[in-house]
């Protein structure tokens, strides 16, 4: 029997790639995935913009999926240095990671901007991954839970549904330390998001969650197999084509 949410497991190379690397990198998945030839998960790279056109072209037909990083929420116009979802869509895009905690915090980008990007998404025909997580303090201060409802209020846009929608859970204090929360812990949180998500969705049941945060070959079958977690946001684990393959293969 097919799952109900197909595994989706997505790199997220951020500011990393040139041209010559980033190409080989992307061979190798494309061939990875293509030996593998699995139907019952989905592989996602998210390269930095200026390759995102290289890229696509690069595994097109091995079935790796291509997204960008961010977007703008205008079309076009006078915002020097942005990029639109069309512009992503343009080069060979199908998914846009928006709100992650980077840009969030170094861009200050806030809920309802997380939100405006995502309906961008939409408009483009992206799929956006809309992140949220909470910070050490918040969670060492029992927040997190609270931290979570707020985020996805804020930046899921009206009318989601689960065809339009990926939700990923990234603890900030998770990402490129090496540290991971307990499986106990993502199952928990992840459960929570599904719950507030059935307050805003109306297919909240099936909409794909993924875990990011030090996501490695050799932690992602335990977390991967947590309660509602339905694939992984790698960042540096996508940066070499074998990790990468390992964690799509513990999906
Ligand atoms: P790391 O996998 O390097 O911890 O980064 C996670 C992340 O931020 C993915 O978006």
């Amino acid at each position: 029997m097919a799952r109900m949410r197909r595994p989706l497991i997505a790199g997220n190379w951020k500011m990393n790639g040139l041209r010559a690397d980033a190409l080989a990198l992307a061979t190798g998945v494309a061939e990875g995935v293509k030996r593998a030839g699995w139907i019952d998960r989905e592989v996602l790279v998210c390269p930095p913009a200026t390759l995102v056109m290289a890229v696509s072209e690069a595994v097109k037909g091995s079935g790796v999926l291509v997204g960008g990083q961010n977007c703008h929420a205008s079309v076009s116009g006078a915002h020097t240095g942005d990029i639109s979802a069309e512009m992503l869509r343009d080069a060979g895009a199908s998914h846009v990671i928006v709100g992650h905690s980077e840009r969030r915090t170094d861009c200050g980008e806030t809920d309802a901007v997380v939100r405006g990007k995502a309906e961008a998404a939409w408009r483009a025909g992206l799929l956006p991954i809309v992140c949220i997580g909470e910070t050490l303090a918040e969670r060492e201060s029992g927040r997190t839970l609270t931290v979570l409802e707020t985020q996805l209020k804020g930046s899921v846009p009206v009318g989601a549904t689960a065809a339009k929608l990926v939700v990923a859970y990234e603890p900030v204090w998770a990402i490129g330390t090496g540290k991971t929360p307990s499986v106990a812990e993502v199952a928990a949180a992840h459960a929570h998001i599904r719950r507030v998500l059935t307050g805003l969705l109306p297919d909240a049941g099936v909409v794909r969650l993924l875990y990011g945060g030090s996501v490695k070959g050799s932690n992602a079958g335990e977390l991967l197999a947590a309660g509602d977690v339905d694939g992984a946001l790698v960042g540096g684990g996508s940066l070499k084509a074998e990790e990468f393959l390992a964690i799509a293969k513990a999906a």
